[in-house]
């Protein structure tokens, strides 16, 4: 798996579980797509490790103000592809691309494009939440500060929007000052996207975000993610169907070594074109 903060080796649905319940609710629940113009496009990439090609030949685009949900079996590639969009696998070892990534118009890897202005366009939330060691309102502010965004005494303020709109602000308003490794879990997930939101990115990768949460916490992540968009564009790796039933406006499949199929969620899951993506919505292989 690429780094520490994206461990993978999430469960795969098997039949009669999570890809019923997603095919029950395709029909019912998928949103309405999106029909925004592409933000994001990848131009027939190709993605290494060493000698190792994980995805050949991407060509897929990313709307905007959409909900695209990234989905595949595990090791299929899509923290791979993910971690491409911030350019987050750049000095992992080994690590190499061919073709490109084309964010409005530009190549991520366009000499004028720094990455750390990349990042906050771009933000990310792992799987594991990762808070920094310091305390909770410097963790929400931590981007912010960095890209210098706003001055001392709009600090709070950014932290109590952000935290309100992530459903934390009541649990931590009397502990601001306090370390984040106290929050649960799921709180520390909330305190990531809180930051992740904080600095107003363009485009949010989520990545597999609510695999170790609660049912009540996913349904809350779920339900602002919804919020965010239109305002927002977002990605999100999901093992688990019903979740990208729910959610996604698109979706891209990954399957060995390619993407075999992107479009519509809905349709997709529905009439897929492929064998291999009937198989896989349907849970017949993980
Ligand atoms: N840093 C790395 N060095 C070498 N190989 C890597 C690295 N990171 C990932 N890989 C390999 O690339 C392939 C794709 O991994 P990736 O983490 O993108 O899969 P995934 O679809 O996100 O899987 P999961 O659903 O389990 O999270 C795997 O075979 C993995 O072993
Ligand atoms: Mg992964």
């Amino acid at each position: 798996m690429s780094t520490d903060a994206d461990p993978g080796g999430m469960t795969i649905p098997g039949p009669g579980t999570e890809s019923a319940v997603a095919s029950s609710t395709a029909t019912s629940q998928a949103p309405a797509a999106a029909n925004g113009q592409a933000v994001i496009e990848t131009v027939d990439l190709t993605l290494s490790f060493g000698t190792r090609k994980i995805l050949t030949g991407v060509s897929a685009d990313v709307r905007q103000g959409a909900i695209t949900a990234l989905i595949g079996p595990t090791g299929s590639g899509k923290s791979t592809l993910l971690r491409t969009f911030n350019r987050m696998n750049d000095k992992v070892s080994g690590y190499k691309h061919e073709g490109d990534v084309v964010l409005d118009g530009r190549s991520i890897w366009h000499p004028s494009v720094e990455v750390m202005s990349l990042r906050r366009r771009v933000g990310m939330l792992f799987q594991r939440p990762n808070p920094f060691p310091m305390s909770i309102l410097d963790n929400v502010t931590a981007g912010v500060r960095a890209h210098k965004m706003t001055n001392k005494a709009g600090m709070k303020e950014v932290a109590e929007r952000r935290l309100t709109e992530v459903g934390l602000w009541d649990a931590v308003r009397d502990r601001l000052k306090d370390s984040p490794f106290r929050l649960s879990g799921g709180q520390q997930q909330l305190l990531c996207l809180a930051r992740a939101l904080a600095v107003s990115p363009e485009v949010l990768l989520l990545d597999e975000p609510t695999s170790s949460l609660d049912p009540v916490t996913t349904e809350s992540i779920e339900e602002l993610v919804r919020t965010l968009t239109p305002g927002i564009t977002v990605i999100i790796v999901t093992h688990n169907l019903a979740q990208a039933s729910r959610v996604a406006h698109r979706t891209i499949f990954l399957n060995d070594g390619r993407m075999v199929e992107h479009g519509e969620t809905h349709a997709m899951f529905e009439h897929p074109e492929h064998e291999e993506t009937a198989r896989y919505v349907t849970g017949r292989f993980g």
